[in-house]
């Protein structure tokens, strides 16, 4: 039997319509040109597939057993044409993420690994605090959000993948620098630059002080963490900050962990979606390469 998708295609619009007219242009095809491609189908395989009596098209036995299968290779072919799909997703997909601005100390590493191993991936990365990222989430403009625990009351779903220890970050020439088991109460007496409201580091550092009564001296208050780092280095003050980005200054010797007692204040990274969310074959590779590597793949400088 040699016959074509094409030659099925017509067969299956003539059965589903029984009329050669309707068929014809469903296809955008002559009459003559489907009537055409009957015939040659019902040559190849040696048996008549329609009969018309009068004006009406009837299908032969041979025509319904024909079009019991052609049902059968148009859905499988319908299948494989959303694998190619995905796999062209997956391929060449673009994927939106959005990061807390703390995480961006370390997301990059990940993408470029992750697009290492995939291959044409387009990404859009947005870098914003934490207030900012649920707003994204509730109003479905990202794929995957990474950012610290996020509230029970929204329905979203968060994998934790990650440690983020907050620390207490100093000059190199601080009194309390090299100082052992500093107790809390000690922190009092100094100045602390803040992250902004709305950053989840902030609303940590003010959930732990008050848990442990105590209120900070923060007269100052600074849009991202180069901002609290470089204040500190330039002695306006202490900062907390994550481990995450303290890398640089650590190894350059520009800042030092002091030793306070209860610290570090510990948090997780989680990988956060909508629940419901359809996530592309891209966000779905991304999501499972950070739970499974990410803890890895990432290092943090010793407290
Ligand atoms: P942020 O981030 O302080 O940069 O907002 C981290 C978080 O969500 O904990």
């Amino acid at each position: 039997m040699n016959i074509t998708f094409r030659q099925l295609k017509i067969f299956e619009a003539v059965a589903r319509h029984l009329s050669y007219t309707r068929a014809s242009e469903e296809l955008h095809l002559t009459q003559p040109a489907v009537s055409m491609q009957i015939k040659q189908l019902e040559h190849s395989i040696g048996l008549p597939l329609f009969e018309q009596l009068g004006k009406k098209v009837y299908l032969t036995e041979a025509g319904r057993e024909f079009n019991r299968y052609c049902a059968a290779i148009s859905a499988q072919m319908d299948e494989l044409g959303q694998v190619v799909d995905e796999l062209k997703g997956l391929q060449r997909g673009r994927l939106t993420i959005a990061v807390a601005t703390t995480a961006n100390y370390f997301v990059p590493r990940l993408l470029a690994t992750f697009c290492r191993q995939h291959g044409d991936v387009k990404v859009s990365l947005d870098v914003t605090n934490r207030e900012q990222l649920l707003r994204a989430l509730v109003e479905n403009r990202t794929d995957l959000v990474i950012m610290g625990q996020p509230p029970a009351e929204l329905d979203l779903v968060a994998e934790q993948f990650m440690e983020n220890p907050l620390v207490v970050i100093a000059p190199p020439g601080h009194a309390l620098a090299g100082e052992r088991r500093i107790p809390l109460r000690r922190l009092h007496e100094e100045t602390f630059m803040v992250r902004e409201q709305g950053s989840g580091t902030r609303s940590a550092v003010e959930r732990f002080f008050t848990a442990s009564n105590m209120a900070l001296s923060t007269p100052m208050e600074m849009s991202s963490n180069e901002a609290i780092k470089q204040g500190v280095e330039a002695g306006l003050g202490l900062g907390i900050v994550s481990l995450h980005t303290l890398a640089m200054e650590l190894a350059l010797r520009r800042l030092v962990i002091l030793d306070v007692l209860k610290f570090p204040i510990m948090r997780y990274w989680y990988i956060v979606y909508r629940e419901g969310k359809r996530l592309s074959q891209v966000a779905q590779a991304f999501r499972e390469f950070v739970l499974r590597e990410a803890g890895e793949l990432l290092e943090l400088p010793p407290v």
